[in-house]
């Protein structure tokens, strides 16, 4: 128990002083009704309310005076309150105590755990640790924005009982500021909101092939040459932090219980560091920074022992400035191209006896693991450090997918889930919007019980290729990173995302006092089919509950107006437009989806090759659904075939006339995702029997970078049609992505949507 509790002789004044002494209506917030985010744990309704006024006092327990002091001074200096108050020496009876005890328990032993009771006469709040305290603290900050007075210069704090923990420990954000930079306030600016959300990590991605953001003071040209890239008009873009700027920003975080994470990244996305001292590559050199976007082959050289002193000597420097148990040292999307041809690099091998180029990947990783934990840190990469062997204390971020996680996990590594399905903010609102992130759950399904305690926790990844600002940035982070946010601190039975919706409503304008522009929730509307026995039926659903939504109808003055939803309606030829409404403004920008009514619309499709559970579009409607793809090839719309040919039959029901067959493939070489070497039609009436065999090659492969539907048409010559049943479509993919290409020798995509019978 605490031993003793002194005042501090600190009377606040919350609220503009000259206080008034008529009785408050009594119409407050039930404790039940709090909009907190993340939502406690547990909430146990008092009777009555305690007035916090200018006529409070604060105590704390005396092991904790200066930290104590700084929380009190935090509370009620917070830029989220729109009242600043006056201290002054006044004492008085009520009483908030903040009360730090060895005693206190939470249910899972988080160090982070807290509780707050309410009664009428007095509050207090107590934790084993200031972060405790801390947490404490953000939950009555986010109280007093919803609890003031109708009446007088007073909070009214419902009678009550929190008692609260975060399920998981580790709760981050993944700040990308080497595709773009960000300046230090932009950093600041987001470890405020992390704290008032209860997030409590920043994984600072600090290097990349496009630019190096930290000084090292051994190697300046990391600042000199790589910090800089050219941007689109050829100019240098680019910048880095001083030491101090770093230093600040890790005390700012530590003061908000927020451990800021550094990445380096090795073997791969080091072609920046490598502009500057491409004696540490496999062939010496020339080497530029990036001035574009993908994986690139120029990493490491693993054979060369001064590389490894190289990277020594920055993880020296970095360590100095982080003192964050866990080093991040990336371990993603290495090409093995180099280390293939470098001598200095399978010489390594043989010596080692590696039998493999991801097996010396693992000998990378491990010596700069063994540097770490002489110097007393952990170290962290992409589930790829797995491949060629994992190290025995290294923890995994599993990024592609939640198996590699998985696989960690079971074999008693700690690990951050971050999979691209719920995790990347990057990605747009049409594949992971705020209910999508929001449902996520760290703990894979099948993972058995005894692993689970494994999993630290999550992370949301915002990589910023595409976003080249401030304002860009906010939109993507927010609300999204407040939806893994309450995921990651709550019980996935406790959550409910429309309750968590209406809470949200509630935090925007802290966000706006925060400085944050953040973006929308989803997109408005979903446009999903039903197959009836009458037709295809088109479904709009709203992805908000206080959405409304409007469409445009086919033909002529219809086309351009905008009409009210009124149910599901038959599907027919034409760009369909959708705008949601909220209070009666628009809601996101409209929404345009194609439409295609064919004679293989809703037939009987049989794949003889799988396609990928990453991109399975409309499943086995997907190729006669008439929904055609856009050139997002996120969009829902488009099949992907990973490392496959396609190889599909589409049966009529009977033998028809029939004017031509074309399918939409799609090319975007930066994703791995090629036109098909060769498309063969074949037809039949019974299926055994084929015939008008005709083939339409690809000639040339396309690397550049460059989104594009490439649409493979089949039509009759002659103009007679074609006659059968069983129409089936051979699609030959490329194979390994060629040469040339930075991915070289990976399984590349083919992505098809639509079979059109018309
Ligand atoms: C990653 O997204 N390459 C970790
Ligand atoms: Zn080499």
């Amino acid at each position: 128990m605490v031993k003793s509790l002194f005042s501090l002789g600190l009377i606040l004044c919350l609220v503009s002083c000259g206080s008034n002494s008529k009785q408050p209506d009594v119409v407050f917030v039930a404790a039940d009704s709090l909009n907190l985010i993340p939502y406690p744990q547990a909430i146990e309704k008092g009777e009555g309310y305690f007035k916090m006024n200018e006529e409070v006092n604060f105590f704390f327990s005396d092991e904790i005076s200066s930290e104590g002091l700084d929380l009190i001074n935090s509370f009620i200096d917070s830029k989220t309150n729109s009242i600043k108050p006056n201290i002054e020496s006044k004492s008085n009876a009520n009483t908030c105590h903040l009360i730090l005890s060895n005693d206190f328990e939470s249910l899972n032993n988080s160090p982070e755990a807290y509780e707050i009771n309410v009664t009428n006469k007095d509050l207090t709040l107590t934790a084993k640790t200031i972060n405790g305290l801390r947490y404490g603290i953000q939950t009555l900050k986010q109280m007093r924005a919803q609890t003031k007075s109708a009446t007088e210069s007073a909070y009214l704090l419902p009678a009550m009982k929190i008692t609260d923990f975060p399920r998981f420990q580790h709760r981050g954000l993944l700040l990308d500021v080497c595709r773009h930079y960000f300046d230090i306030e932009v950093l600041l600016k987001y470890l405020e909101s992390m704290e008032y959300f209860k997030m409590n990590v920043l994984h600072l991605h600090l290097t990349e092939d496009q630019g190096w953001r930290m000084p090292i003071d051994a190697y300046p040209l990391l600042n000199q040459i790589s910090s800089w890239r050219l941007d689109t008009n050829g100019n240098q873009y680019g910048g880095f932090y001083s030491k101090d700027d770093l230093k600040y920003l890790v005390e700012f975080a530590t003061d908000r219980n927020i451990t800021i994470i550094p990445e380096i990244e090795l073997p791969g996305h080091s072609q920046a560091a490598l502009a500057a001292y491409p004696q540490f590559s496999c062939n010496g050199g020339p080497i530029e920074v990036v001035n574009d976007w993908g994986v690139f082959k120029e990493i490491y050289c693993a054979g060369n022992d001064s590389t490894f002193v190289f990277i020594e000597n920055i993880l020296t420097e970095v360590m100095e400035i982080f003192p964050s148990e866990y080093i991040h040292i990336g371990g993603d999307e290495a090409p093995k191209f180099r280390w293939e041809h470098c001598d200095k690099c399978q010489k390594r091998m043989l010596d080692e006896g590696l039998k493999d180029e991801h097996e010396l990947q693992a000998y990378f990783i491990q010596r700069i693991e063994s540097f770490l934990n002489e110097n007393g840190r952990k170290l962290i990469g992409w589930d790829e450090i797995l491949e060629g062997g994992l190290s025995p204390t290294a923890a995994v971020q599993s990024w592609r997918g939640m198996d590699g996680g998985k696989q960690a996990a079971e074999t008693k590594h700690e690990v951050v889930m971050s999979p691209t399905s719920h995790c990347y903010l990057d990605y747009s609102l049409n594949s992971i919007d705020l209910e999508k992130i929001y449902s996520f759950d760290p703990i894979p399904v099948d993972l058995a019980e005894e692993y689970h305690q494994y999993i630290i926790g999550g992370e949301c990844n915002m990589w910023t290729e595409h976003v080249p600002n401030e304002a860009n940035l906010d939109s993507k982070v927010f609300p999204r990173m407040i939806g893994l946010a309450e995921a990651l601190w709550s019980y996935p039975e406790e959550r409910n995302f429309e309750d968590f919706y209406k809470r949200l409503q509630y935090h925007y304008p802290v966000l706006t006092d925060f400085g944050i522009d953040y973006g929308l929730e989803t997109i408005g509307a979903t446009i999903t089919q039903e197959f009836r026995d009458s037709g295809v039926f088109i479904i709009l659903n709203k992805n908000l509950s206080d959405l409304e939504l409007k469409h445009s109808k086919r033909g002529g003055r219809h086309a351009e107006m905008l009409w009210e939803y009124e149910g599901p309606f038959p599907m027919l030829t034409q760009d369909l437009r959708v705008q949601a409404y909220k209070n009666d403004e628009p809601y996101g920008e409209e929404i345009t989806q194609g439409f295609n009514v064919h004679q293989g619309v809703n037939k009987k499709v049989t794949y003889t090759t799988p396609w990928s559970d990453w991109y399975a579009g409309n499943g086995e409607k997907n190729l006669v659904d008439g929904k055609l793809g856009s050139i997002d090839f996120r969009d829902g719309n488009w099949q992907g075939f990973w490392g496959e040919d396609i190889d599909v039959t589409i049966d009529l029901g009977e033998s028809q006339h029939f004017l031509g067959v074309s399918a939409n493939f799609y090319q975007y070489a930066n994703s791995w995702i090629f036109s098909p070497k060769r498309v063969t039609f074949q037809i039949s009436t019974n299926g055994e029997e084929w015939k008008d065999k005709s083939v339409r090659t690809f000639n040339s492969i396309d690397l550049s970078n460059k989104k594009s539907i490439q649409k493979v048409s089949f039509g009759s010559d002659l103009m007679q049609g074609f006659y059968g049943r069983y129409i089936r479509l051979t699609v030959e993919s490329i194979g390994k992505v060629p040469d040339g290409h930075e991915a070289a020798g990976q399984d590349s995509w083919l992505f098809i949507d639509e079979i059109i019978i018309q």
